[in-house]
């Protein structure tokens, strides 16, 4: 028998032995729709962009290795995460830098905004970047990066990491090797394949790939084309404008894996969209998240009841569960964004809610691939 005889005695005696009453956690785990307390975010370019450049004069890179803003989201402030599985933010990389060769099982998609010269090699494969080209960096593979222009450049990263992280699933490595004179030698920087911009080249032309090579990178933890062209999906865009398209995101696109036909990252989903002149979407909501980047035009997003006024280069943050819908300017609008939806999916954690034209509501648990 104990002596316990009320509540604060028995919740002071649980708390010595590391132990917690449910009681006192009951409604964190028994809310009936998800609570999320990550807010509505916007990060205006007039705003961030000269803050960015300004790091490259005052951050010495030997201090940063990259220098990165990342964006915190409002109902996280000071967490450096623009969700809570969710790292987005920009890089700024001035001229003749150049970054060593490293590896890790956070996946990223960067979508680049300002400037030119610069490149990702993921894999032995140089990709040039170009304002709205797509470059993803596969779970593990290995990348680097540089600016061989004359002018600091500007992208736009979003990563898995706090997502990996949390899970304590996290490995960096930096110990690249290549045989050199028939020994495995540890190096800065890969050696590039022959051929520039190698996956866009063999994969760039849609429903068809090259027969005679893997299409499985090492690992396999994404798609085998890891650079996508700004031009040709800007093109398919304006071929599909005379379509409905979507209500909840107008025409809408999804960058896919040649190999899988899926995501082109196990994680993260990328897609780019077009909201037509005055263009203005029903509301829907997802457990995923979804960051935009605005690379054309202007408009309104309300998300959560706040309106989120954007324009060029604008990033704005729609939480999980939480309703947005598009309001689109007078000119068509181009919205890059990234979601987390694949892993949420796998997971059998994805749903989503859309409304219809008469206000009624019809979710779909998303099924498991
Ligand atoms: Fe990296």
């Amino acid at each position: 028998m104990s002596d316990i005889a009320n509540r604060d005695q028995l919740d002071a005696a649980l708390q010595e032995q590391d132990i917690v009453g449910f009681w006192k956690l009951k409604h964190d785990y028994e809310s009936f729709e998800p609570e999320n307390p990550e807010k509505p975010g916007l990060w205006r370019y007039s705003d961030y962009a000269p803050l960015g450049f300004a790091s490259t004069e005052v951050i010495p890179i030997e201090e940063a290795d990259r220098r990165n803003l990342m964006f915190s989201n409002p109902g996280l402030p000071g967490s450096g995460t623009i969700t809570r599985r969710l790292f987005g933010g920009v890089q700024v990389i001035p001229p003749g830098e150049l970054s060593s060769v490293h590896r890790h099982v956070g996946a990223a998609a960067r979508v680049m905004l300002e400037g030119s010269g610069a490149y990702t090699t993921v894999e032995g494969d140089k990709c040039a970047l170009e304002r709205g080209d797509v470059v993803t960096n596969p779970s593990g593979a290995w990348h680097e990066t540089g600016n061989e222009g004359n002018e600091s450049i500007m992208w736009f990263d979003t990563l898995d990491l706090p997502f990996t992280r949390s899970m304590a699933t996290n490995f960096f490595y930096n110990d690249y090797r290549e045989v050199v004179d028939g020994a495995p030698t540890i190096l800065k920087h890969q050696t590039v394949k022959p051929r520039l911009d190698w996956s866009a080249t063999a994969y760039g032309v849609g429903g068809v790939r090259p027969a005679w090579i893997s299409h499985r990178i090492s690992g396999g933890n994404g798609s085998p084309q890891f650079l996508y062209k700004y031009e040709p999906t800007r093109e398919l865009l304006d071929r599909l404008r005379d379509e409905e398209g979507s209500p909840h995101d107008g025409i809408v696109v999804e960058y896919y894996s040649p190999e899988t036909g899926g995501s082109v990252l196990r994680t993260l989903g990328v897609h780019m969209q077009m909201l037509r002149a005055g263009e203005q979407t029903l509301e829907q909501r997802s457990t995923a998240a979804r960051i935009y980047v605005c690379l054309e035009g202007s408009g309104a997003t309300t998300v959560g009841g706040v309106t989120l006024n954007w324009g060029r280069n604008d990033v704005f943050l729609v939480p999980g569960w939480t309703w947005a819908r598009h309001e689109n300017g007078a000119r068509d609008s181009v919205l890059y964004s990234v979601t987390d939806a694949p892993a949420l999916r796998v997971l059998g954690y994805l749903v989503e809610d859309r409304r219809d034209r008469a206000g009624d509501v019809s979710r779909t648990v998303v099924p498991v691939v």
